[in-house]
């Protein structure tokens, strides 16, 4: 079973041990938002995972999972506080204080990344500024992906009643890839930065135990467990990238990645230096603003996608001037977390639905597009495009994609590649001795 926990639902994947192929699937939502009570997702894997017809023939399993998020656990395993997810922004503050503390060369140095509002870190100093009550009870620290397979193998419990004596923090486990996204862990190292750590929070917690990508731990049942990973380090898993291809995802979050052989430092802090599922490294560049740039567009103009998308194509490349720069939700980048979107270029002849719809697309692939440069600035070999996400179902953004980047793109198709990454993870631990 591969599972994908991700900001808006729970989806989960039963794959052929043998082969790969989907035999059965489930999906169910949880609250979208930026701050969420984690216990609702749990809730949504066991209806997805009862949806998916249950574990019973199931030998192995993985989750994948949005990055970053804080989920704090108290001395008893209990969630201090709803998680505060990667697209919350209120910790833009916390973030720059870290940078000014000790530098941003420094920081892409000791971890890969420098601070922005989506980071763990980031949440950890603004917990410690903002809600110390909260902060003095952290006993531990998990991500989202850690904390479900944590809850998936038996330990913790709804409602609170864990004691100290049983809460078995000791069990929390991560891997590489979401580790590489807390801001206190160095892919190049493969050990945490304590000090970074205990300097965000103001204190000491149990953070998980990184498993390489061939460990696994085992669940109740004695089904084995890989270490799952980050969604996007489990998408790439799950699309087939390997080193040389670049992956651009259009879903709630942006994102552009490639999977590379070499750890990549940028003091920038434009690409963060994370690290893949499978032993590799995945620098990746994430915007906030994705699919939602075209759900608010269509929505504007009162049409759907397919409308959308044939609007925009019916418009000249540039929109005849009009621009959107879509910060709707600020922005991580460029860091402008207070950033709101803007519309220029009106003009009597440019301010048609067409030209508006076109402008939507080309603003969001521009961010991306503006990603692939920040890779390809580092050495990043940059072989082909994948083209993954919701939002690479417009037909729109399928063909103004190629322009906008410049370079060749392939739309594979549709697919649930973080669930099913998740699930290859799984595979490959069942087929180990
Ligand atoms: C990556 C990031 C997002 C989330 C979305 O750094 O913040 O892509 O992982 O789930």
């Amino acid at each position: 079973m591969g599972v994908d926990s991700s900001t808006q639902s729970c989806k989960v994947v039963i794959v052929d041990a043998e082969t790969g192929r989907i035999v059965r699937e489930g999906r169910a939502p949880h609250p979208n938002g930026t701050s969420v009570d984690p216990e609702a997702w749990w809730q949504a894997l066991q209806r997805a995972i009862e949806l998916a017809g249950g574990l019973d023939d199931v030998a192995a399993w993985s989750i994948g999972g949005q990055q970053h998020g804080l989920v704090a656990l108290d001395a008893g395993g209990r969630v201090i506080r709803d998680a505060l997810l990667w697209n919350d922004t209120r910790s833009a503050d916390a973030a720059a204080d870290l940078v000014e503390e000790f530098g941003a060369a420094a920081l892409a140095q000791r971890t890969g990344l420098v601070p922005v509002a989506s980071f763990t870190i980031s949440k950890l100093r603004w917990l410690r500024d903002h809600e110390p009550e909260h902060a003095e009870r952290v006993a531990a620290v998990a991500l989202p992906h850690d904390w479900l397979t944590w809850r998936l193998r038996g330990f913790g419990s709804a409602g609170g009643s864990g004691a100290d004596a049983d809460a078995r923090l000791d069990e929390l486990v991560t891997d590489r890839s979401d580790a590489s996204g807390t801001g206190y862990w160095s892919a190049a190292t493969g050990e945490y930065d304590r000090e970074l750590l205990d300097a965000a929070l103001g204190r000491n917690a149990i953070v998980p135990r990184v498993l390489d990508a061939q460990e696994w731990v085992t669940d109740a049942a004695g089904r084995r467990v890989a270490p799952g990973a980050g969604d996007n380090a489990a998408s790439a898993l799950g699309v087939g990238a390997g080193v040389g291809d670049v992956v651009v995802s259009i879903g709630t979050s942006g994102t552009v990645f490639a999977v590379s052989e070499q750890a990549v430092t940028d003091a920038s802090g434009i690409v963060a230096g994370f690290a893949s599922a499978d032993g590799h490294h995945l620098p990746l560049v994430c915007t906030l603003n994705a699919a939602r740039v075209l759900d608010t567009t269509a929505a504007l103009l009162g049409v759907d996608h397919g409308e959308l998308s044939r609007l925009a194509l019916e418009a000249d490349a540039g929109a005849a001037g009009l621009r959107l720069v879509p910060y709707f939700e600020g922005e991580r980048t460029p860091n402008l977390p207070d950033a709101t979107a803007s519309l220029t270029g009106m003009t009597l002849a440019s301010t048609t639905r067409e030209n508006l719809a076109r402008a939507a697309v080309e603003g969001m692939l521009s961010g991306l597009g503006a990603g692939l440069d920040a890779l390809r600035a580092l050495g990043v070999p940059l072989r082909r495009v994948l083209l993954v996400g919701g939002g690479a179902r417009s037909d729109a953004v399928q063909r103004i994609a190629p322009l906008v980047f410049g370079l060749d793109v392939e739309v594979p198709e549709p697919g649930e590649y973080v669930a099913l990454g998740a699930a290859e993870q799984a595979r490959r631990i069942l087929a180990r001795p």
